[in-house]
């Protein structure tokens, strides 16, 4: 069975509901204070479990930090490459708002110090039917794309939190190239031409509550957004990726992959948190009607 190497961030999340985002110099009220499972990296591992595709998950948390490892095993994350960090493990402060809408500070700490030979000792195994899957919240992203090149590997990059530079950097390296619409935006400032024309093979655009858009050399699909009440929007890109990508593998047709991972992702911003929101398969397909 195909595997999927993800070199990504495990954070723990630490989340505000608020009234409206502080402005400068404004003090507010935080609402309800709510620790749980998250980064952008370990969301999309949780979100390629629950869509039933094998993953090894490339990180690390601090060597004492037995909460968040707890935490990683109810999730059932593979811990054997999560490497034990002298640096504090990674935080995300998020405030959440009314409307469901969320903004983050990351503190990457030991997501940011992931040693080269533990990503090098993770990707021994990796072979031509298996995808490395990379975001922006790790260090060690050049040094994991050269060994999965090396090993004929697929590679996928979720570009964010988005650096145009990282990408450029990266594109002539990697089959699918995951944005949402305001990276997708800056991407097309930064080369100057639409997302469509900037030579990766597969492109994914997801819009938020729009749907999303997968481009291909031969063909566009679209799926619209459903409508949901939102309650916490934290990680449903993730959701999507994840879902996205586990069912590509499992050879779906382009159309259904976007449809499962729309639904999934709507399914995840009527929870709160995070991991915590990833549907199973079993209620993405039901809300499919499949
Ligand atoms: O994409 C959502 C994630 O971004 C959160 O889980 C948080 O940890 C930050 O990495």
């Amino acid at each position: 069975m195909p595997r999927v190497y993800n070199l990504g961030s495990i954070n723990l999340d630490r989340t505000i509901n608020v009234s409206h985002f502080p402005k400068p110099g404004e003090t507010i009220d935080g609402k309800v204070f709510e620790d749980s499972l998250g980064g952008k990296g370990l969301n999309v591992s949780v979100a390629l479990q629950k869509a039933g595709q094998s993953v090894v998950h490339i990180g690390a948390v601090n060597h004492n930090d037995k909460s968040l490892s707890d935490m990683l095993d109810r999730f059932e994350i593979d811990q054997t490459f999560v490497e034990k960090s002298d640096h504090p493990s990674g935080q995300a402060y998020i405030f959440l708002d009314k409307e469901a809408e969320n903004s983050i500070v990351v503190c990457g700490g030991a997501n940011l110090a992931i040693s080269h030979d533990h990503i090098n000792q993770a990707l021994e195994n990796g072979s031509k039917d298996n995808w490395l899957v990379l975001q922006n919240e790790t260090n060690g992203q050049a040094k994991a794309v050269e060994i999965a090149l090396g090993k004929k590997m697929k590679v996928a990059l979720v570009a964010a939190p988005f650096n145009a530079e990282m990408v450029i950097e990266l594109l002539d390296k990697i089959d699918l190239l995951a944005l949402n619409e305001s990276e997708a935006k800056e991407l097309e400032t930064a080369f100057g031409k639409p997302v469509e024309k900037i030579g990766c093979p597969m492109i994914l655009v997801t819009k938020g509550a729009a749907g999303a858009v997968l481009i291909t050399p031969n063909q566009t699909f679209k799926v619209d957004g459903k409508k949901v009440v939102p309650r916490d929007t934290t990680g449903a890109g993730d959701t999507f990726f994840g879902y996205f990508l586990a069912c590509w593998i499992a050879k779906e047709t382009p159309q259904i992959c976007l449809e499962l991972a729309n639904a999934a992702a709507a399914l995840a911003v009527q929870k709160n948190g995070a991991a915590n929101s990833v549907p199973a398969m079993s209620d993405v397909r039901a809300a499919t009607g499949d």
